[in-house]
């Protein structure tokens, strides 16, 4: 494939990874990905903003096989998808600087070995002439790490910000051509990746407020040619209104916690509360990650394993905790043989979640006439929880 070119002088060079199913060892990618990498020529310097990921060096390489000279290499985040090719430039540009934060550039030289002589620092704001074509670098740190900037090219308007407005997308599309398909990715990417970190996103996206932006270009999927798209579904993600929905996350290994399951969500629905349910011994991890992002009440379900929850009930527990949603409302149902402490474990397992729990149900064995009627209290607890906040259907 040729490079592409967005505006004249600034092209697509990167790699689309259509195979690749886990990041980082633990998200899945359903649609593959991509790690994009852009080259902007300008009147007097070329710069080439982030790299792709090490296993795909060559698509980059051969990209730059005509290219006699790149100035600069923009770094916006030290993560080795986007930075881990960046040994391999500089080996082949040898005047070639690294232009970074200050914590990127400890991150680059700790990751990739990378010598302090090769770097270039930048403060917020600063402003690297290419001759007719001016790079603006914007701090956003904890997108998701701490040493993260975004690049803006003032005069085409061209906002670069590496994983922010990220979805994990094969597609040969450059720009978005299916809104809906780019929302559900770029959700899917925004719950695994930047939710834990949505106050400090919130207070970024006010920052944008002051860039005109006609095309936001990030280094994994489509570039979006309409930003307002992914401002908006990003600005609903981090501060919009909950849903009237109920996230169900659960295990069931003999049917006693699958029944309770099964008549909770009846009873849920009943009363007008939208429900998610997500079988965790088969579930996709994102979508249950999706779902938090914007549901007013996670009800975890769980049989008891060795007195405690079930591993993988614990692991999504976990999970929950880590990514930080929105979440207003928590409880516990599920089942025991013997004795639990499956309550009491799991609620001291999800201390960042700034939620009220309420009261759980759990049964002794098969669920019962009286676990029946604690299970449609507590669904109208929650319908009349979720009325008096009103949170939307
Ligand atoms: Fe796409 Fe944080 O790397």
């Amino acid at each position: 494939m040729k490079a592409r070119q967005i505006r004249p002088s600034i092209y697509c060079v990167g790699a689309i990874d259509w195979d690749r199913r886990l990041f980082d060892a633990l998200v899945p990618l359903p649609d593959g990905t991509s790690y994009n990498a852009y080259l902007v020529q300008g009147g007097q310097k070329v710069a080439l903003i982030d790299t792709v990921d090490p296993a795909m060096t060559g698509v980059l390489m051969a990209y730059l096989e005509s290219i006699p000279t790149i100035d600069y290499v923009i770094a916006n985040h030290a993560e080795q998808d986007h930075s881990g090719s960046i040994p391999h430039v500089l080996e082949k540009y040898p005047d070639a600087r690294v232009v970074t934060t200050p914590k990127c550039r400890d991150l680059l030289m700790a990751l990739l070995l990378v010598p302090e002589d090769r770097f270039v620092t930048v403060n917020d704001g600063e402003t690297l002439s290419l001759g007719d074509k001016t790079l603006e670098f914007i701090y956003a740190p904890w997108v998701h790490w701490p040493e993260t900037m975004l690049t803006y090219v003032r005069e085409d308007k061209i906002l670069f910000p590496c994983d922010l407005f990220g979805s994990h997308l094969a597609t040969t599309d450059m720009y978005v051509s299916s809104e809906g398909q780019v929302y559900e990715s770029a959700k899917r990417y925004y719950a695994e990746i930047m939710m834990p970190f949505r106050t400090i996103i919130e207070k970024h996206l006010q920052k944008l407020n002051g860039y005109e932006i006609d095309v936001i270009a990030p280094s994994h999927g489509p570039i979006y040619d309409r930003p307002p798209f992914i401002l908006e579904a990003y600005r609903s993600w981090v501060s919009g209104r909950l849903k009237n929905t109920v996230v169900l996350p659960y295990i069931s290994m003999h049917g006693s916690t699958q029944r309770m399951v099964q008549y909770f969500v009846g009873a849920l629905v009943d009363r007008g509360v939208a429900v998610e349910q997500f079988n965790l011994a088969t579930t996709d991890i994102g979508k249950l990650a999706m779902a938090l992002v914007d549901a007013a009440t996670l009800i975890i379900g769980t049989p008891t394993v060795l007195v405690g929850p079930h591993p993988n009930v614990a692991h999504a527990a976990f999970l929950a905790n880590a990514l930080r949603p929105r979440i207003q409302f928590v409880s516990i149902i599920g089942s025991y043989g013997w004795g639990s402490k499956a309550v009491e474990q799991l609620t001291g397992m999800i201390p960042n979640l700034k939620a009220e729990v309420l009261a759980p149900v759990i049964s002794k064995g098969f669920p019962r006439e009286e676990d029946f009627k604690a299970l449609d209290n507590l669904a109208s607890t929650i319908a009349q929880k979720h009325k008096e906040r009103g949170f939307v259907s």
